[in-house]
């Protein structure tokens, strides 16, 4: 709203997987702050509604997984700013593997959103990006030890990690930064299904309001929460403990795992 409007320096701002979840609360909040902020996602209407509802946000529909997707972003995305100044790469998916009925593709399903969208939308953005860019990318801490049925999507952030972090080597030198985000469980349209125990799950706009703050120092990676990755940190200097103890009880109960296949 025009009155919440508060920073006076107004950044140029693209947020892909920008019509729920993380990225909707993000857009919202930086848009709330005075920015100008074009927001995607596959959804038109969903990117529209939330433009007519807040002032600063732009709506860009793009599917970033789509073949074009690149030039397509990049053409019009250079319609709508003159310069971005901060790109938050949130579109994502999930998708959970079943190795008694194992769906192959699902690994390429979930890579062309999770790595292929990212690397998609970091081409079509890096000619607008000058000196004092940033670059944000969400993964995750799934990626730092085996979780169950994560073989997809764990991967997936793995390799937007590798890329995030390698790029964050070569741009450097061009006053560009890069900030790997590997958060825990929260709560948006992604884990609503979960059939799995989550600890320390926490709610999207509590996800948002933290990763704001720490985004305007630009740290290379941020990580949370606390605790999830304390644990996580343990599992990875012990992986006994990791592979016996605790991602068995991240698994969903038998009796769902039972009713699943039966249901197929
Ligand atoms: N929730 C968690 O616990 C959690 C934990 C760690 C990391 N993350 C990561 O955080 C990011 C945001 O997740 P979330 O929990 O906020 O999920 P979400 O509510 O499901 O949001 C995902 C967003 O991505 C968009 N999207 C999906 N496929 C797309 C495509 N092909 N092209 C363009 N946009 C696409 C969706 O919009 P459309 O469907 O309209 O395209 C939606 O706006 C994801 O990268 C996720 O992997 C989430």
């Amino acid at each position: 709203m025009a009155n919440q409007r508060r920073q006076t320096h107004c950044e140029h701002i693209w947020i892909t997987g920008a019509s729920s979840g993380i990225g909707r609360h993000l857009a919202i909040k930086l848009a709330n702050l005075g920015h100008r902020v074009i927001i995607s996602a596959r959804n038109r209407q969903a990117l529209e509604d939330m433009a007519s509802e807040h002032e600063g946000l732009i709506p860009l529909a793009v599917d970033v997984a789509a073949p074009g997707a690149k030039e397509n972003a990049c053409r019009r995305l250079a319609q709508l700013t003159p310069r971005l100044d901060r790109i938050i790469l949130s579109a994502g998916c999930c998708e959970y593997f079943d190795v008694d009925r194992p769906d192959w593709q699902m690994m390429e399903r979930v890579m062309s959103v999770n790595y292929f969208g990212a690397v998609n939308s970091i081409a079509a953005a890096l000619p607008l990006m000058g000196a004092n860019g940033h670059i944000v990318a969400m993964a995750s801490q799934a990626s730092r030890v085996p979780f169950p049925r994560a073989q997809a999507y764990g991967a997936s952030k793995a390799a937007l990690t590798y890329l995030l972090e390698s790029l964050g080597v070569d741009l450097h030198s061009k006053g560009i930064d890069v900030t790997v985000v590997q958060l825990g469980f929260v709560d948006t349209p992604m884990t609503a299904d979960n059939d799995f125990p989550m600890p320390f799950l926490m709610s999207a706009e509590a996800a948002a309001d933290q990763l704001l703050r720490q985004l305007s120092q630009r740290p290379r990676l941020i990580r949370f929460p606390r605790r999830l990755s304390w644990m996580i940190s343990l599992g990875q200097k012990m992986p006994g403990l990791w592979y016996r103890y605790i991602a068995p009880r991240l698994s969903r109960a038998q009796e769902e795992q039972q009713r699943a296949r039966t249901q197929v």
